[in-house]
């Protein structure tokens, strides 16, 4: 059997890590800054982390949601406590599209209705009501499509409120993410999200956080949407949530009432996904990443605008992102082949940082000094 052919693969092999480190089958040694995508929150084989998941499985890796789990609740609390979202209900799932296909759905039960409203350059995920909220038409297909998803302009306070004006009746959520990851790093404004909170407050729609990427500290707050100091009806969250183990979740404010039922799924809580996650919010207090998050972004932030070369350096935190002009177009490629730093990409120009939230400030000056000197051998 040969794997099923979808991903373009960059021909290295990955068999170790540590920290802000990773290393191939043949030795060599790369600094991670891109995360697996945004996944490695507390680091690679965090310590604390691999003790807690061995244990648990020591015990039990696994047990259906037809029985009590305790650890539930621990994680609960404790993401209560460092969300300071004490009064929210958390349900569990397995991954980023299945928290914003659940919240999504928990949004048109609450309300009756069938309208959502997303954003140009949105990106929510694969599954179908995820990926029609998605504005990319390559990745819908034929049987996603529906006319219950409209996408409006990103951070057009004007159209949403034009939109609303014709079609509140109908809306059951806005969907938009605190900033925007595979769109570009694109940090929506606090006046956008405020306006999104009044015009769902004025007409009963749900406002959906989509932080599956830009949430669990990674901007330096917990929420980037805490930004705009607005709550969210519904966070949605997965990536660094579990530092690779897959585990997302969707949080839920007090007035959206549960049923029996009415959401679902077989992995979604399980006894080895809970101590993953509880790890990582251990490790994000006990090493204040929060602050770390904040400080070396913005340090990053700092050194980047002063490379000519690089345009519209922007982000929060440790989720940065900037042009690189056309004539300097494979840089991120000689910075993972010459200088054996991973980066992430938005098509088609942006580099996106998206390290663990306990990268230091060495690090940051190692790829500092790789992009100048990558940048200087072009001329
Ligand atoms: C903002 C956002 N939402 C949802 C998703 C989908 O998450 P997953 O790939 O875990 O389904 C992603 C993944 O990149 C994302 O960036």
């Amino acid at each position: 059997m040969i794997l099923f052919d979808v991903y373009p693969l960059n021909d290295i092999t990955i068999v170790n890590g540590q920290g802000s480190y990773i290393w191939d089958d043949a030795g060599n040694k790369y600094l991670d800054f891109y995360g697996g995508h945004a996944v490695i929150s507390i680091g690679h084989t965090h310590p604390h982390y691999v003790k807690r998941i061995k244990e648990q499985l020591d015990k039990i890796g696994f047990y259906s949601n037809s029985i009590k789990i305790p650890l539930q609740q621990q994680l609960a609390n404790k993401l209560g406590e460092m969300s300071g979202k004490e009064d929210y209900q958390l349900f569990l799932c397995n991954s980023g599209a299945e928290a914003n296909e659940n919240a999504m759905k928990l949004a048109s039960f609450h309300t009756g209705r069938k309208k959502i409203v997303a954003f140009s350059k949105a990106f929510h995920g694969r599954t179908s009501l995820a990926v029609a909220a998605t504005d990319n038409l390559q990745i819908v297909a034929p049987v996603n499509e529906t006319e219950n998803v409209k996408f409006l302009p990103f951070n057009d306070e004007v159209a949403l409120q034009n939109y609303f004006a014709i079609h509140a009746k109908e809306i059951a959520a806005v969907i938009v993410e605190g900033i925007q990851g595979v769109g570009g790093i694109n940090v929506a404004t606090p006046g956008f999200l405020q306006t999104i909170r009044a015009l769902c407050d004025e007409h009963n729609a749900v406002y959906i956080a989509d932080s599956v990427q830009c949430g669990y500290g990674r901007s330096g707050k917990f929420f980037s949407h805490d930004y705009a100091a607005v709550n969210a009806d519904i966070y949605t969250m997965a990536k660094g949530m579990g530092n690779g183990f897959p585990v997302g979740g969707i949080i839920i404010a007090p007035h959206i009432k549960p049923a029996y039922g009415m959401l679902g799924t077989t992995f979604g809580g399980n006894h080895l996904a809970c101590a993953a996650a509880l790890a990582v919010l251990e490790v994000m207090e006990d090493e204040a990443l929060l602050a770390n998050a904040l400080s070396v972004g913005n340090y990053l932030q700092e050194q980047l605008k002063g490379i000519a070369q690089l345009k519209n350096v922007r982000g929060r935190g440790l989720m940065i992102g900037f042009d690189v002009p056309d004539e300097y177009k494979n840089l991120r490629k000689n910075l993972l082949w010459k200088y054996r730093i991973f980066t992430g990409e938005a098509k088609p120009d942006v580099i996106r940082l998206l390290p663990a939230l306990n990268i230091q400030y060495k690090e940051a000056d190692m790829l500092i000094d790789a992009i100048s000197n990558a940048l200087a051998n072009y001329s």
